[in-house]
């Protein structure tokens, strides 16, 4: 049995990037892996957010989570701040991640750009806390969007890094998990590379249909193909992109067709369908989800029991790690 983890930062509502990105397949994955989902609460402080409303966010998360089906008797889920064996570990990894690496990352490069004013230690090692997270259950699958893959392929190094010093193969290679060979980017409708927070230009798993109708009637477009076979604008790969992920094939291949023949004045058609596979794929979710968010009883056990899994296979991991590393007690 293989295992799978698949973490979530806690800094809004979920998208539908992050259900593409970080939760593929979680019905058969979780029926047929060792799963573990968490909420990466540490790694949102990078942004210092606001101590009122930290808590709200884990547990919308939390209750997000749960709304789309995954199942707390099966997988393993977890508010990363209820495991403390992950601080230990990312301080002795700490010790294994070089400046320099660590100052190239994609990611830092970026929030140091955006944020000069708030470039804290956190922010530097936080692909070191995302190993941590990996290596602490030894994980063989994490789903991600392609956003993450740098820190997979840093993941990867660590792991390496920390066998070949101690000589020892205790860290597996963590692979990156996803559609097909590819890992996906789920675009913004606004002609953007990303949808994301950040960004602003999400559909959410929580909006009403009439929200997620505005927003993909407003999605960027034009008149139509310049002719037969002609290559397709970003903007227009983009609302392709989501409709390969959540319509079937019959329904692209209609409308590459339609594209494909230079045919004009169907975008009308392709949104309207679009939203309405959005819908079906969102809705099963949003129904449940005020219900669970309301029940604080079961939130509060499902992150018991889950902090208690999640140690006891982190414990074993971090147990392990001293040993190798020369920790003994009297
Ligand atoms: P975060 O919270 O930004 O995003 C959570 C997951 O959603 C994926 N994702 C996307 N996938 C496809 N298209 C998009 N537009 C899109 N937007 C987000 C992300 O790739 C991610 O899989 N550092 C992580 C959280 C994390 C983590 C981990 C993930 C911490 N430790 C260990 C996996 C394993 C993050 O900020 O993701």
């Amino acid at each position: 049995m293989k295992t799978v983890l698949s973490g979530i930062r806690p800094t809004g509502n979920l998208h539908l990037g992050n259900y593409y990105g970080a939760l593929i397949n979680f019905v058969k994955m979780q029926q047929e892996n060792r799963c573990f989902f968490f909420i990466a609460d540490w790694h949102s402080l990078t942004t210092h957010p606001d101590p009122k409303t930290l808590h709200i966010n884990v547990k919308d998360v939390l209750s997000q989570y749960l709304a789309c089906g995954l199942n707390p008797e099966q997988s393993t889920i977890y508010v990363q701040s209820d495991v403390p064996e992950i601080a230990e570990l990312y301080l002795l990894l700490n010790m294994h991640a070089y400046l320099g690496e660590l100052e190239k990352t994609v990611s830092f490069k970026e929030k140091a750009r955006q944020n000069p004013n708030n470039v804290n230690a956190g922010l530097l090692t936080y692909p070191v806390l995302m190993a941590t997270d990996i290596l602490i259950h030894n994980a063989d699958y994490v789903p991600v969007g392609k956003d993450q893959e740098q820190h997979l392929e840093m993941t990867r190094t660590y792991a390496n890094r920390f066998n070949s010093k101690y000589g020892v193969k205790y860290f597996k290679q963590p692979k990156p998990f996803n559609f097909g060979q590819e890992l996906i980017k789920i675009p913004g409708l606004d002609g953007s590379g990303k949808m994301g927070k950040s960004e602003g230009n999400c559909i959410y798993l929580i909006d009403e249909p009439k929200i997620i109708e505005k927003k993909v009637k407003g999605a960027l477009t034009d008149n139509g193909p310049e002719g037969e076979n002609s290559p397709k604008p970003n903007y227009i790969e983009n609302l392709f992109t989501i409709l390969k992920v959540v319509s079937t094939e019959e329904v692209v291949s209609f409308y590459e067709n339609l594209w494909n023949s230079g045919e004009q004045r169907w975008y009308g058609k392709l949104k309207a369908q679009l939203a309405e596979d959005i819908i079906k794929v969102t809705s099963p979710m949003r129904e449940k989800i005020n219900d669970i968010k309301n029940d604080d009883e079961f939130l509060r056990r499902v992150t018991e029991i889950g902090a208690e899994k999640a140690r006891e296979s982190a414990s074993k991991t971090l147990k392990d790690v001293r040993e190798i590393m020369g920790f003994r007690s009297f």
